[in-house]
């Protein structure tokens, strides 16, 4: 028996896009007793959230995120929107009991999260964070690769997530690079990614010590072009980390490595074999395995398109590829099973609020100049 699930979009414009078309794809693809219905998004501008719900397919646009929550008509909200307003509406909307799909990093900081954490737990509704790369087929087959125990005993994690877009020092200052809405730079915006996969594939984190800087000081204002804004956030950050099960590992997270447009990527090196993923050619995994006869040893290219592989067998026959938006669409097809209760959906608010407590232990590492230690979690 399929029912109804009513969702409310808040936030219209990179992810509402993103997370709009995951919500339009995903019943064809994926089968669910919960069947998205677009029934209401919310921006600030109601003229351009109007526009926006036509092109998209939803139902009703409003401009109050508070009439969203409150709405009795709604069962589960898609928060995409800055960081310093996540943990608030999120909070509202589990007040009002809706189930929680939220965007990463969810919030400005592990306290705010934690509160998030706790609201969505008290009112017993689903809560996701959207560290959608998790759900490329190819990462979710290194998970399965690492499980079977096929690399053996992980010694190194190596993350790097690489963006370019912030080196030109005309570039103006908008949300992203403002603390008070933003939280962090890279070190939050991009090393969230990292560490979330890291933490998926290889485990927790409990020491970490950290480098970050700003090389652009102050940016045109995106408001008035002749105005210029501080920058108060990181513009790079690199992380070096112990894992509660004795793995090293590092992570760079930079908006200025020039000609690197999106390069979300890592290595893991086990005691018996290795993995290397790249976001760029998400449908490729390389493997090596010391199970290979010596004079075949080296890495092999594994094309992630057969139907045994995790979320493939949904879409197209092997080597039809997939792309950047498959893995939101993923993430929705398991946010749907979570409200369907046929599974747990993680990463739940308390493992985005682990990612959090890292990055702030990392932020707390930089300031002191002296790694910071943190009590064991589990893995995410
Ligand atoms: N999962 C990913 O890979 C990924 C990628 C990009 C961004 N994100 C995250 O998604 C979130 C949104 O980022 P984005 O790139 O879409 O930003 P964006 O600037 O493109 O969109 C932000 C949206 O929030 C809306 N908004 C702001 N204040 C509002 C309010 N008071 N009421 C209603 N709407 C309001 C804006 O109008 C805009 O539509 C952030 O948390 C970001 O970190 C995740």
């Amino acid at each position: 028996m399929t029912r109804p699930l009513r969702i409310a979009l808040i936030g219209t414009q990179f992810m509402g896009r993103a997370h709009s078309n995951a919500w339009r794809q995903v019943h064809a693809f994926f089968d669910s007793e919960r069947i998205p219905e677009l029934a209401l998004v919310c921006g600030r501008d109601l003229a351009k959230t109007e526009a926006f719900a036509r092109q998209w397919g939803w139902r009703e646009a409003v401009a109050d995120w508070r009439e969203v929550v409150a709405r009795e008509d709604i069962d589960a909200v898609d928060l995409s929107l800055p960081q310093h307003l996540q943990a608030e509406v999120a909070i509202a909307a589990a007040a009002h009991g809706k189930q929680i799909f939220c965007e990463k990093p969810m919030a400005l900081n592990p306290d705010e999260a934690h509160a998030m954490s706790h609201a969505a737990t008290q009112a017993g509704v689903v809560n996701a964070v959207n560290y959608n790369y998790r759900r490329a087929p190819a990462v979710a087959l290194a998970r399965q690769i690492i499980d079977e125990g096929r690399i053996g005993t992980i010694r190194h994690w190596r993350g790097a997530y690489l963006q370019d877009w912030l080196r030109d020092p005309g570039t103006p200052s908008g949300w992203k690079l403002q603390k008070q809405f933003a939280g962090s730079g890279p070190h939050g915006d991009l090393n969230s990614h990292s560490v979330d996969l890291a933490r998926y594939l290889v485990g927790d984190i409990v020491e970490v010590s950290c480098h970050r800087r700003t090389f652009i000081g102050e940016r045109p204002s995106v408001d008035d072009p002749a105005k210029r804004v501080p920058v108060d956030i990181d513009d790079a950050s690199q992380l070096l980390v112990s894992f509660a099960n004795g793995a090293m590992g590092s992570f760079e997270a930079t908006r200025f490595a020039t000609g690197n447009r999106n390069a979300n990527q890592f290595e893991i090196y086990g005691s018996r074999g290795a993995l290397r993923w790249h976001l760029e050619d998400l449908n490729r995994l390389e493997f090596y395995s010391d199970d290979d006869p010596p004079h075949l040893r080296g890495f092999r290219q594994i094309l992630v398109t057969e139907p045994c592989h995790p979320y493939v067998g949904r879409w197209w026959p092997p080597g039809h590829v997939i792309g950047y938006e498959h893995t939101f669409v993923h993430s929705i097809a398991d946010f749907l099973a979570a409200v369907a209760g046929q599974s747990a959906y993680r990463p739940d608010f308390e493992d985005g609020a682990r990612v959090l407590e890292i990055l702030d232990a990392a932020r707390k590492a930089d300031e002191s100049s002296a790694s910071v230690k943190l009590k064991p979690s589990g893995q995410g």
